[in-house]
């Protein structure tokens, strides 16, 4: 039997535990996860893709079935190299529907054979973002709740003086 897999894009910048919470939700539908990070995108990260993806792999280490590669240009294009059809991603907040819903329309009308499987974030990680943990470490705020440990060493690490 054909294996299930899914593909769960984004920046990344850091992986957060909502991030993990997705992945592992997911784990129970697919039998593979590959967390695909934009090289790039519109925004500045603050890690490297080399560094985001190591942050993933430690923080994904616990998990069976997950991997991370990174990609670059079109979504659909990623997703027709690695065989696969479904695009996972989370939903937080009503204001993320309608930009997931763009994307979502978008990849579809490029490949029409393109599914979007969306999965609502937990109730603790519903307001959470990668902008919000950069910004809070970046003036010395810790969220260890928020982040695995291996991306809560590597923001005060970055953001040292
Ligand atoms: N828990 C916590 N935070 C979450 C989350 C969750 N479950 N799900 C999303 N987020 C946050 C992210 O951390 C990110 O926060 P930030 O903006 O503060 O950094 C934000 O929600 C959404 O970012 P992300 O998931 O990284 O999406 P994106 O909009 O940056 O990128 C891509 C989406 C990468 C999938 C898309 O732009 C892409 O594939 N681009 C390639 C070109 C392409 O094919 N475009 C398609 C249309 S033409």
């Amino acid at each position: 039997m054909n294996k299930k897999l899914a593909i769960y894009p984004g920046t990344f910048d850091p992986v957060t535990n909502g991030h993990i919470d997705i992945v592992a939700r997911a784990l129970d539908i697919f039998d593979e996860v590959i967390i695909a990070v934009l090289v790039n995108g519109s925004k500045e990260p603050v890690f490297s893709v080399k560094e985001r993806l190591a942050l993933i792999n430690q923080s994904t280490a616990h998990l069976r079935g997950v991997k991370a590669e990174s990609y670059d240009g079109l979504l659909v294009d990623y997703l027709k190299s690695k065989n696969c059809n479904v695009v996972l991603r989370g939903l937080r907040v009503a204001t993320d529907l309608e930009y997931e819903f763009q994307l979502a329309t978008a990849n579809n009308m490029m490949d029409p054979g393109i599914e979007t499987v969306f999965l609502m974030t937990s109730a603790n990680y519903v307001f959470l973002t990668s902008s919000v943990v950069r910004e809070a470490y970046s003036h010395g705020g810790l969220l260890p709740k928020f982040v695995p440990p291996a991306v809560h060493e590597a923001l005060i690490n970055k953001f040292k003086k």
